[in-house]
């Protein structure tokens, strides 16, 4: 009998997207795994039991996860789920464990080798495996949709018999792969679209899409972008001088997307309340950086808010599971991509070498202690980071009270982001 890997179904009322898909748990077969799916796992991603069972999984139920040798999960397993986790086995997920110290002492505590795959490395590799990539893609076009859905005007321009509708303004700020998608949707929808972003390779990225690129393009700006390829903190001068100039431009808009992301910090804020005022009655921003504090102010976790002068701020949370059908296929194949790694294909076992880069980079836990780098420390110490996060405000009129502010930042560093990234 060969090993079993399970797939829950996720608890969390918050997500619907499943952690395999038909196409995965035929592949899952074909390394030797025996695939046992818990029944409904898959119900709000339009997969139904029967499907993975056509695909050779065997349905059970939550229980079944005691016999399981790999876990396979879209979100960390709670401590009451894993009491009946088997001491040793992987388990593969989302962990978020950036604020939740707790939590992952808790997956040491259970003895299992937990994975976060939102720590894989960006190398040609593990392209495949990317979870923040795929999930962030599908953010990125369904924020246009949502954004398209609030707005109360066309997109596209029409010329009619009957008259003339002008084409919507779409402002993206931040386009790593979630605001390029963004761009091409909106694109694709008919809207004149700007874009504005802090890394100097996105500028090449924005044009070729055919949107119009704004920046502050001086030193700094020319220093932006780690040798990751993600954002740095940008100064305080610099912040202004970004304010400044977007806040005209944004007066004019008539959807904004907010995208911008710097790893292990809130996000930064890029529209202040002045600037949501100064926009026009049925404009609407969607806020996708909500769950890590936003970058608008004003938003708000799993709302959408109307203000005083009637524009909307859309705060959804979780927006991939808005589209869940299409984000679970693309995490599932992102998850079975990271498992094949971890299986000695002759042997048809699980053969988890520790000192791959991979294996490093996510390796959360292992034989009952917390092994990752940026979090083996602080299970020895007591926990002190979010009241050290600088604020990373860009609001020029400084109306967010540092109280607010501060509170912010601890929803932000306590919420269950889909997107907290990079090594502290
Ligand atoms: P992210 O989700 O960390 O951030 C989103 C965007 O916000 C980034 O483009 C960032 O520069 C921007 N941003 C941060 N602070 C800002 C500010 N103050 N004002 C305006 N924009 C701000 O980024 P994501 O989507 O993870 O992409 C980061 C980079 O990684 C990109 O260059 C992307 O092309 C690259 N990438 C590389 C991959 C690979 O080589 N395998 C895979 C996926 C992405």
């Amino acid at each position: 009998m060969g090993q079993t890997v399970f797939i829950p179904r996720e608890l969390d009322a918050n997500e619907p997207r499943v952690a395999a898909s038909p196409d995965t748990v035929k592949r899952l077969a074909g390394l030797g795994f025996d695939v046992v799916v818990e029944t409904g796992a898959g119900t709000r991603s339009r997969i139904p039991d029967e499907e993975f069972a056509k695909a050779g999984a065997a349905i059970g139920k939550a229980g079944d996860v005691a016999k399981a040798d790999v876990v396979l999960k879209v979100r960390r397993p709670s401590d009451a789920e894993l009491k009946s986790y088997k001491s040793g086995a992987a388990v593969i997920a989302i962990m978020d464990p950036y604020g939740n110290d707790a939590a992952v002492a808790a997956l040491a505590k259970a003895g299992v080798t937990a994975f976060s795959m939102e720590f894989m490395p960006r190398i040609t590799r593990a392209q495949s495996m990317d979870v923040l990539s795929s999930q962030a893609n599908l953010a990125g076009y369904q924020a246009v949709i949502d954004g398209a859905s609030e707005y109360d005007r066309a997109l596209p321009m029409m010329m009619t018999a009957a008259g003339t509708v002008p084409a919507a303004k779409v402002f993206i700020m931040g386009v790593g792969v979630a605001g390029l998608q963004a761009i091409a949707t909106a694109r694709r929808l008919g809207a004149v679209v700007t874009a504005t972003d802090v890394r100097p390779a996105a500028k090449e990225q924005v044009a070729s899409l055919g949107a119009k690129f704004l920046a502050v393009e001086d030193d700094e700006f020319k220093a932006a972008e780690t040798a990751g390829g993600y954002a740095k903190e940008m100064s305080k001068e610099y912040q202004a001088k970004q304010a400044a100039l977007t806040a005209e431009h944004i007066a004019k808009q008539d959807i904004v997307i907010t995208t911008a992301l710097i790893p292990g910090r809130p996000a930064p804020k890029l529209v202040s309340a002045a600037m949501v005022a100064s926009m026009k009655p049925g404009s609407v921003l969607v806020d996708l950086a909500v769950e890590r504090g936003g970058n608008v102010e004003g938003a708000e976790a799993g709302k959408v808010v109307t203000t005083a002068n009637n524009v909307k701020i859309v705060g959804h949370l979780n927006v991939p599971g808005r589209v869940a059908a299409s984000a679970s296929l693309l995490y599932a194949k992102n998850l079975f991509a990271f498992l094949e790694t971890l299986v000695d294909k002759t042997t048809k076992t699980l053969a988890i070498n520790r000192d791959d880069d991979l294996v490093k980079a996510t390796m959360l836990t292992d034989a009952g202690k917390v092994v990752h780098p940026a979090f083996a420390k602080a299970a020895e110490q007591p926990y002190v980071e979010p009241a050290a996060i600088p604020a990373t405000t860009m609001v020029a009129d400084a109306s967010v009270a540092p109280k607010k502010a501060a509170s912010k930042r601890a929803a932000a560093s306590k919420s269950s982001s889909s997107k907290p990234k990079g090594t502290a």
